[in-house]
């Protein structure tokens, strides 16, 4: 998969008009519940990239305004053609429980403060171009984690690739269950950072109850926040990475942002690719199955 992606990466590098026919006669609908500017605009841009056709359906002026129910919506778009259905829901499994109503292959664009599963890849990707690997790679997850579908896809993805993860955070967003995923659980910057080779910043999600969670986000960004000054006090080469939108001035500064060290842009980019990549094996795999109309 990921070798896959850094092909595509190579050829987006290398020539970045190309259109591929890899998906020609495919459709691909993003049915995103939830705001979005890098997953629906990545999976769009890689979907075109590989020659399908692509429609972003608009919950807002849908039929789902007058009642209609998730299950018949997404029926009603296989139904007009969906070969592939990209789908971010506030609801965790929503994913999960519309796998029994469509033939379509579903992607899972975030569901609720679940998963995140292509944000865990374009991460793995993102770390492997820059470290050269991912096994062992001492990485630290610091941020709102209880709220964060990043957060659980990026440990579950990480861990399993051999990389050391540290989460921490304050104790109401960092809870010491989240060590049952073979992370190591901490509660102080300083030692969480400390030998780091990539940092990564979680958003503060105050969109879902995370302010309830902080005495405020002055005290957050006091207490987690990445600064130029803090900066400067990590590993040598350390880098920074966030999944965004990024709530400036909270979890990092625009100086942070801006710095070499930073990964953040090249992680949006790498959405394409891998986003790419996952349309490409999901389509050979409804090939072998025989799933084709
Ligand atoms: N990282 C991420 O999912 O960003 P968007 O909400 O902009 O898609």
């Amino acid at each position: 998969m990921l070798g896959l992606a850094a092909e595509y990466k190579a050829a987006l590098v290398e020539r970045p008009g190309e259109r591929l026919t890899t998906l020609h006669g495919r459709a691909v609908v993003n049915l995103f519940f939830e705001n979005s500017t890098r997953t629906r605009t990545s999976f769009e841009f890689a979907a075109k990239r590989l020659g399908a056709d692509v429609v972003n359906f608009d919950v807002a002026t849908s039929s789902i305004a007058k009642g209609e129910t998730l299950v018949d919506t997404a029926e009603t778009i296989e139904a007009l053609g969906a070969d592939f259905i990209v789908m971010r829901h506030p609801a965790s499994g929503a994913c999960q429980y519309l796998m029994r109503h469509v033939t379509a292959s579903l992607i899972n664009a975030g569901d609720g403060a679940h998963e995140h599963p292509t944000q865990a890849l374009l991460d793995a990707l993102t770390v492997q171009e820059a470290l050269g690997k991912i096994e062992g790679a001492r990485i630290s997850i610091l941020g709102d984690a209880l709220h964060s579908r990043v957060a659980r896809s990026a440990i579950w993805a990480l861990t399993k690739l051999g990389a050391k993860v540290t989460l921490a955070g304050p104790s109401t967003l960092v809870p010491i269950e989240f060590a049952s995923m073979n992370v190591r659980v901490v509660h102080e910057f300083d030692e969480a950072v400390r030998d780091a080779d990539v940092i990564y910043l979680l958003r503060v999600q105050t969109e879902r109850q995370a302010s309830n969670f902080l005495p405020s986000l002055s005290e957050y960004r006091a207490l987690f926040g990445m600064d130029a000054e803090r900066l400067a006090m990590t590993k040598p080469g350390a880098l920074i990475m966030h999944p965004g939108p990024v709530n400036r001035g909270v979890e990092v500064t625009r100086e942070v942002m801006d710095s070499p060290r930073s990964r953040i842009l090249g992680q949006v980019t790498n959405g394409v690719a891998v986003r790419m990549a996952v349309l490409t094996l999901l389509d050979r795999t409804r090939q072998k199955s025989g799933v084709r109309r």
